[in-house]
Formats: structure tokens, sequence, C-alpha cells
């Protein structure tokens, strides 16, 4: 990678991703581009533009004009947001994803987009989910990953597009909230700790969910663009992990910074049935094997760095 566009560049992961590219690969060598413009370091820091995904053409005179030879496509709707409007996250999901791949054909580019836990469903194995498994999803958020990873592969084998994928767990972040997800009980939580001392979870206790801090989310995507092509088996969709945990895990991690912290439950059936349907835990050898991916964040040391920056983003 040596210039790299960015879709939903101003998203929970875009944020950062666009920061630490720029760090990484120079300030201009990274597009950061989304559907709307905000005050954010991503749009002052370097080149920005405002593209929405579902016109090919906007987003390939966008590419061509930079000269990118790398695309990470990170534009969509997540999981809760796409059970309101399933229309339109086909529309938005599929649509997007097609035309950063069409794009990173026709510009000969790498590309990049992630997957996600939400590719599995009910009748997965459900304890260290296997790389290679049943996947039947029964989310529209989930039918959109599948059908992703699947047509990433597809431009890989039929027109030799160097694509490159993970499924992501859920991300914690202090930097941008997520959006729709059923996983953002995870960041709410911190949130919730530093400003009130309490938590009321829509997520039941003993849901177990894959998760991962933010630090580790970026260097697996930088790590997996980088690694050597020839070694990747799965390419499109890497089962990654950095802890399994359920809200009662969380509040027992912020107990030991936070003593009174309290949690309740009021249990939101839309999220919690999507929670159930996806794997507790999941297997994510084939990425440690096939380009060595090791997050370096259990629950505790993210726990510390979570509250502490939380605690400085709400003093400011
Ligand atoms: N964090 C996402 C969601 O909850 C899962 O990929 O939708």
């Amino acid at each position: 990678m040596k210039k790299i566009l960015i879709t939903g560049a101003l998203g929970q992961i875009g944020s950062e991703l666009v920061m630490k590219c720029r760090d990484v690969y120079g300030a201009d060598n990274v597009i950061a581009t989304d559907i709307r413009t905000a005050d954010s370091p991503v749009v002052h820091s370097g080149p920005f533009e405002l593209v929405d995904v579902t016109d090919r053409q906007a987003l390939y005179d966008t590419a061509k004009k930079y000269g990118v030879d790398a695309i990470i496509h990170l534009a969509a709707l997540l999981s809760a947001t796409a059970e309101k409007k399933p229309l339109f996250a086909w529309n938005l999901n599929m649509g997007g994803l097609v035309n950063a791949l069409e794009v990173a054909r026709e510009l000969k580019c790498q590309f990049f987009t992630p997957s996600s836990i939400g590719a599995f469903g009910p009748t997965t194995p459900k304890v260290k989910t296997p790389q290679d498994t049943i996947q039947r999803p029964t989310t529209m958020y989930g039918i959109n990953k599948v059908a992703g990873e699947l047509l990433c592969d597809y431009y890989f084998h039929k027109f030799g597009v160097d694509t490159r994928g993970v499924r992501f767990p859920g991300l914690i972040s202090y930097v941008t909230p997520p959006g729709g997800g059923t996983t953002d009980y995870a960041v709410e939580i911190y949130y919730k700790a530093v400003e009130e001392g309490r938590y009321t979870s829509y997520i039941a206790e003993g849901t177990y969910m894959d998760m991962m801090y933010m630090p580790d989310a970026l260097n697996a995507i930088l790590t997996l663009m980088e690694a050597d092509g020839s070694k990747l088996v799965h390419r499109n969709a890497f089962n990654i992990t950095a802890m399994s945990a359920a809200p009662e895990d969380f509040a027992a991690a912020i107990r030991k910074h936070i003593p009174d912290f309290e949690i309740e439950y009021e249990v939101d059936p839309v999220r919690q049935a999507i929670a159930e349907s996806w794997p507790d835990s999941l297997d994510d050898s084939a990425a440690r094997e096939e380009w060595g991916f090791r997050p370096e964040y259990d629950l505790e040391k993210m726990t510390a760095d979570m509250l502490t920056k939380v605690k400085e983003k709400l003093r400011k």
C-alpha cells in the first residue's frame, strides 16, 4: 500500500484508521472519504472528499484523481440499524461493496473490507467457532457479510483483485462511537461508568460475544494488508478475536477501577436475539498462522486504557 482510499472515514473504524494510516504512509497518501463531513482531524489533516459509495462513478473518479493503489472499504450499516431498514441496508452494504470492488478491479488496487462475527448464525458452532464452518446468518447485516466474503473471493479468483479481510468482533474504542451495532453496549458501558457509575445493559447477563480494542483492530488491518499474499489461504474472512466477554465481565473489570460500579439489565429483544445468534467465541488460529495476528489487549488492559481515555475525553 502506498496511496490508500478509505470509505466510511468518519465512522468508528475509519476515524482512527485514517489517522494511523496517515502516520504510517504520510498524510497526503491517505484519501479519506465519507458521505458527510465533520469538524474532525480526518477532514483537516489530509485529503478528504465527499463520496457516496452507492455512486460508482464518484468513487471511481476520486480513486482515479488521486492515483490510489489500495482501497479500504468501511462504509456500511451495522446490524441493529440494518434490521430496522433491511432493504436500505442491502442497497448500501452490497451496492457500496460491489462498486468499491469494481473500482479496485478497474484501477488495479489492493482491497480490504471487514466481515464480522455477524456472518455466523444460530446453526454455527458457538464455542471456538472454526474458521470454516456453517454460515446461515438470520440478520440482513449477516447476509450482507456472507455475500460480501464470497464476492471478495470471487473478485480475487475471477479478476485477480488482491482482496483481503477479517471477521471483526465487537470493536471497542473511545474516539468515535459506533452506531447501530449489537455490540455497542461494550463501548457505552465505559462512558456510563465514568459519567454515572452505573450502566443499564440492553444485552442480557451471560451473553458472550467476541470483542477487541481498536488498536488491535487497526494493527490487524495493516498487518494483513502488508502480509505476504502467497501465504494467505483464507484471504477474505479471517476469524480474529481478542476476548470473549459477557456484560458482567465488563462490569467486573470496571469495578477494579470504580469499585461502586453497578450494572442492571433491561434487555432489548431485537439486539438480544441478534447477539444470541452469533458465536460466543471464535477460533482465530488461521489468522495467527497465515499472517501472524497477535492482539495486545485483553479485557483488563483494555479496561484500564478505556477508562483513562474516556475520563480525559469527558474532562475536556
Ligand atoms: N459490531 C457489529 C455490530 O454489532 C458486529 O460486526 O453490528
